[in-house]
């Protein structure tokens, strides 16, 4: 693996495989591992709000055995009180690894680039990858294997949408996505999708229309039509996305027993009403919980 882990276009899909195995592993028995991390510390640089990402990645790393140090927005001002890559270079004095959670994807690129230690993208407003990683380690896990899958993310062409289509393209999952005009990925993100895909033998495939994108869908995955650093646009976007809500009616018409996923916080009733987010067939709190076993291999990999 390269040191850092930015986006899942920095994996192939043999070392995704290697994670999904020592997950497997992980979550199997935790005491084997109890004293992989000793001695280590990581650090977690935050410039937005978390819940999943921050306990999973300070829980996971101490039952490694490791410690954890969480730096709040107010604490670092990264790229205010001192630059990106000075901090990158003080940090990597003292700690062994640094989770990142920033708004514009290069903060994540230049801290990278200036820290010796290995740096992971905890979500920026282009990619999110230890969610995609925990999604579809879930998958797999409830479908035992990820052949002939259709997954249909439907609604805002965010940075969990572009992880999904990296991720899905390099594992030979098919993905449809249902954005209204105007909100669907870059072109270049299609276009790198469409490049995995090609050698994996998935599929991708874009829709202005939800209906249509979920028609086949073995999975169904939504997430917040405005995302954090977005919240101005949200009365806007609500009556753009309207259509785009998944409800029991869209629900019945992918397959049979289709999944239901989101990475959470959800937004009841606006992208995803609770009838659906509660129901039999949604594994929300799974991909939750699979987030501190996928990033635990991350770290053991990394480190
Ligand atoms: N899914 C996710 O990253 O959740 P948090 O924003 O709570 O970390
Ligand atoms: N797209 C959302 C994901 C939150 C985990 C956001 O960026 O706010």
């Amino acid at each position: 693996m390269k040191k850092d882990l930015i986006s899942i276009k920095d994996l192939t899909a043999e070392e995704i495989t290697g994670i999904f195995l020592l997950t497997d592993k992980l979550k199997k028995n935790k005491n084997k591992f109890a004293k992989a991390l000793k001695g280590k510390t990581l650090g977690l640089i935050f410039q937005k709000p978390s819940n999943r990402t921050r306990v999973s990645f300070e829980v996971g790393c101490f039952q490694l055995g490791g410690n954890s140090l969480y730096l709040s927005p107010g604490e670092i001002s990264l790229g205010v009180r001192e630059s990106i890559a000075d901090v990158a270079m003080t940090l990597s004095r003292y700690i062994d690894a640094i989770v990142l959670r920033t708004f514009e994807h290069n903060n994540c690129l230049e801290m990278a680039r200036a820290a010796t230690v290995p740096v992971i993208n905890g979500l920026s407003d282009f990619s999110h990858p230890c969610q995609a990683l925990a999604d579809l380690y879930t998958v797999k896990e409830k479908f035992k294997s990820l052949k002939n899958i259709t997954l249909s993310y439907i609604g805002d062409g965010n940075n969990v949408c572009n992880s999904l289509l990296f991720i899905c393209a390099k594992l030979g999952v098919n993905i449809k996505v249902g954005s209204p005009d105007g909100y669907a990925p870059a072109e270049s993100v299609l276009k790198d999708a469409m490049a995995f895909a090609k050698i994996s033998g998935s599929t991708v495939n874009l829709f202005n229309n939800a209906k249509e994108a979920v028609k086949n869908a073995d999975v169904i995955y939504t997430d917040v039509w405005a995302s954090m650093g977005q919240e101005e646009e949200a009365k806007e976007r609500k009556k753009i996305f309207g259509e785009f809500q998944v409800s029991s009616d869209l629900v019945s018409l992918a397959n049979k027993d289709a999944l239901i996923m989101h990475c959470l916080p959800a937004h009841r009733q606006e992208e995803i009403t609770s009838e659906v987010l509660d129901s039999k067939n949604s594994v929300v709190f799974d991909q939750a919980e699979n987030r501190m076993h996928v990033q635990k291999a991350i770290l053991i990999k990394l480190l």
